[in-house]
């Protein structure tokens, strides 16, 4: 199983990535103000902001405070 969207707001990180590039966001904050994804449980915050620096929409459950790493999806996650 891997990280793929922002459960709280229901969008995905390939969604969040195609809006992040069409609107020149660089910071979560910047996304989180315009989709409100990352401003629920927070959860999904380390996972955005490894979006944003990697361009990855796929990761694996990060472990403690590891930064998250990108992973191949599964059918499942797409
Ligand atoms: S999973 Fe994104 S705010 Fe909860």
């Amino acid at each position: 199983m891997a990280v793929t969207r922002c459960v709280c707001y229901r969008m995905t990180f390939a969604e969040l990535r195609e809006l992040a590039r069409a609107n020149d966001w660089t910071t979560v904050a910047q996304l989180s103000l315009a989709t409100h994804c990352g401003m629920g449980c927070g959860g999904c915050r380390p996972y955005l902001q490894a979006m944003l620096d990697t361009g990855a929409t796929c990761f694996a459950v990060r472990q403690g405070d590891q930064p998250p790493q990108p992973a191949a999806p599964e059918p499942w996650d797409l």
